[in-house]
């Protein structure tokens, strides 16, 4: 689809990921809003041109004046830690659970939703594809998988919807100040200032990092399916692994890191963390197959990038 002169809603616009795909859509001539509660968001990030709603998604008011009207809507408002669901699963449950029904049930346009590769669990054969038992060990992974499952049972009825299953995302704007954000932000803010690498496990623990401007190109053309298919499109009713296929262990991570900065950090292994699993490596066949989308960016690529804006 033409995203110029669209209204489209950007929930967690004032995230990571968000603001990345606001500034895209911006770009592409929409008319973007953001409703963001600013819990881990950021207003700077967001791009000037796009409207704003500091407001919480379990705010039902705050939520439907945000949806209205809009053409197509990506949710990817959540409490995007792991750790952080653990520690509230009360609140994980409202935000990341029953606001996204909320959304999807209210919605009258396109939704496309930010799954995880999280609601796989431990994985019992690698690469990850579609098929894979849905077998995630935590709250956050939970809570992902049952929108991610709601979306899958949609008719032909409903309105278009697509969960996105993102695997471990990276790029310049992630916010490396909490011991909650993604790993590679904090590993190379780390690197770049002197301070400590702590490795919660043994560091073999692997990751599927996928940069940040391939999930924005794969959310737009998800998108862009759903609002000229509508219930017609491939992507109604379906989900999609958004993955390199290329995994790396968290020790290789930081000798690539280590390799590229000046001076030391001293690496420490800690305890892994609950709720954390062991392997992730997706297969994206699927969506290769049915859009014209490849993963862009290499990691070596993306990580030298990080380490020189950082430098
Ligand atoms: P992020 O934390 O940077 O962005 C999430 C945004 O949602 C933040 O700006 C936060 O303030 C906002 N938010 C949280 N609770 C809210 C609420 N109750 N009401 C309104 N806004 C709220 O995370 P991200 O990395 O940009 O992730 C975006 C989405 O993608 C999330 O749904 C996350 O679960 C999913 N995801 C991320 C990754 C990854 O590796 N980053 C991987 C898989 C899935
Ligand atoms: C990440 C996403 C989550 C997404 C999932 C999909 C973030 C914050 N979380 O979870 O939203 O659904 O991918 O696969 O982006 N680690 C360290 N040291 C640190 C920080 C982390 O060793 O200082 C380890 C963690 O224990 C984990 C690995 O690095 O084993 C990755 O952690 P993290 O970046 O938080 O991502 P996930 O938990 O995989």
């Amino acid at each position: 689809m033409e995203w110029a002169g669209k209204r489209v809603l950007v929930t967690g616009g004032a995230g990571f990921i968000g603001s990345h795909l606001s500034a895209k859509l911006l770009s592409l001539g929409a008319h973007v809003t953001v409703i963001d509660d600013l819990s881990a968001g950021d207003m700077e990030r967001v791009p000037n041109g796009v409207s704003i709603i500091e407001g919480c998604i379990t705010d039902s008011a705050s939520l439907t004046n945000a949806m209205q009207s809009s053409d197509a809507i990506f949710h990817l408002a959540a409490i995007a830690s792991v750790p952080l669901c653990e520690a509230d699963p009360a609140w994980s449950d409202k935000v990341n659970l029953q606001a996204s029904l909320e959304i999807i049930s209210t919605a009258d346009c396109p939704v496309i939703f930010a799954s995880s590769a999280a609601i796989y669990g431990e994985p019992v054969e690698i690469p990850i594809n579609e098929n894979h038992p849905i077998t995630p060990v935590g709250h956050y992974g939970q809570q992902k998988a049952a929108i991610d499952a709601q979306i899958r049972s949609l008719g032909s009825q409903s309105t278009p919807a697509s969960a996105l299953r993102f695997f471990n995302v990276y790029g310049a704007g992630q916010d490396p100040s909490s011991q909650y954000s993604g790993v590679l932000s904090i590993f190379i803010e780390r690197a770049t200032t002197g301070g400590q690498l702590s490795i919660f496990g043994d560091g073999e623990q692997t990751r599927d990092f996928i940069h940040v401007s391939d999930v924005v190109q794969a959310l737009l053309l998800v998108g862009s399916s759903l609002a000229d298919e509508g219930v017609s499109s491939p992507a109604h009713a379906s989900a999609f692994n958004i993955c390199t296929g290329s995994p790396v262990t968290l020790n290789q991570v930081v000798q690539v890191i280590s390799s590229q900065v000046e001076g030391e950090s001293p690496i420490v292994y800690e305890p892994s963390r609950e709720g954390d699993i062991k392997h992730s490596s997706g297969d994206s066949t699927k969506l290769q197959s049915t859009f014209d989308w490849r993963p862009e960016t290499s990691l070596a690529d993306g990580l030298s990038s990080l380490i020189s804006q950082a430098n």
